[in-house]
């Protein structure tokens, strides 16, 4: 009898460490099918906030695709534009041993030790959006974004096709995030090449549409004398044509200012039809089931692509059609 309960002991015990080995038997390594209890991929997403249309659209692709229904569960955790939030959420999910990490960064540099603390808990970590600056490259496994260079090149070959001579002012991004530091270089790289450009006032409006509409006021008290204004995204030149039309400065690709926006969201698309936007190049927001394909390779035990960019087009007032506005998913 006694011999029996020892046998059972035994058993019950390795049952119990089997049981609580549960973080440590590799897991959540790449390659391994990992589940929660209720058998679902765990995502842990991490999301610069809600700042623009953009933005929107793009969380609204991680929502549709990392649904119950396909067989993950999402945690979308929204950080306000606040770096200090994303640190708190990756490690909110290393804690909840999340099987992946999405990260759409709000700027490039100060990840390394939060990285390393997930690399170290073995969770694999995916970058969506913008890109990071980390002194090891491991601390990723992969990245799908757009090319904000390249954005920032396109808009200025336009501005070379069309202008001579310009007084600039220009409205950035967050300043740090790669989005405003591409367009940012892609506007530097042509000023430094057309000795008749100048920026003539340069402030950021954090991708919102309020603080765009803010920093256009400023800009039309202390300077009117401008003829492109180089807007960072679509919100912030809906904030400009606000304090355009309220200080009655014209502006349109048929007359007055131009306007330069990045995004080419449905409703920067309608204005460029209307063309109040003269020129608009396209960011492209949706990466859900871009990230899904990663995750679906990692969980076969495949290597996706280290890096992955998206392909963009751009809008000029004078050739954008009402189709390719109702064709436009976000
Ligand atoms: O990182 C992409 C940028 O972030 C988009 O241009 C902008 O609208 C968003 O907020």
């Amino acid at each position: 009898m006694n011999k029996h309960i020892s046998l059972f002991g035994v058993l019950l015990f390795a049952f119990i460490l089997a049981s609580c080995s549960g973080g440590d038997d590799g897991k959540n390594r790449p390659g391994n099918k990992a589940e929660n209890t209720d058998g679902l991929i765990v995502v842990g997403f991490s999301q610069v906030g809600a700042e623009s249309d953009w933005r929107r659209a793009n969380t609204r692709s991680m929502r549709e695709t990392f649904t119950r229904e396909k067989g993950y569960q999402l945690i979308l955790k929204d950080a306000q534009q606040k770096q200090e939030h994303q640190v708190a959420a990756i490690r909110d999910f290393i804690q909840k041993k999340v099987n992946y990490i999405v990260l759409a960064p709000v700027t490039e540099q100060g990840w390394d030790s939060v990285l390393k603390e997930a690399k170290i808990a073995g969770i694999p970590v995916i970058i969506m959006d913008r890109m990071i600056r980390t002194s090891d490259n491991t601390f990723f496994v992969s990245w799908v974004g757009s090319d904000f260079r390249k954005e920032g090149a396109t808009a200025v070959a336009w501005m070379e096709k069309t202008f001579k001579n310009l007084n600039i002012a220009h409205i950035q991004g967050n300043i740090g995030s790669s989005a405003q530091i591409g367009r940012t270089e892609g506007l530097r790289e042509g000023v430094d090449r057309n000795p008749g450009w100048r920026i003539v006032v340069r402030d950021s409006g954090d991708f919102t549409q309020v603080k765009g509409k803010e920093i256009m006021e400023r800009f039309l008290g202390e300077y009117r004398d401008i003829d492109v204004l180089y807007c960072e995204n679509d919100n912030m030149a809906f904030g400009a044509i606000q304090a355009l039309d309220e200080g009655r400065l014209p502006y349109g690709a048929s007359g007055g200012l131009k306007i330069i926006s990045f995004d080419a969201t449905r409703a920067g698309l309608e204005q460029t039809l209307a063309r109040n936007i003269s020129y608009n190049v396209e960011c492209n927001p949706l990466h859900g089931p871009r990230v899904e394909k990663i995750i679906q390779q990692l969980q076969l035990g495949k290597t996706p692509n280290k890096i992955a960019y998206v392909d963009e087009t751009a809008f000029s007032a004078d050739t954008i059609t009402r189709e390719e506005i109702d064709a436009r998913a976000y």
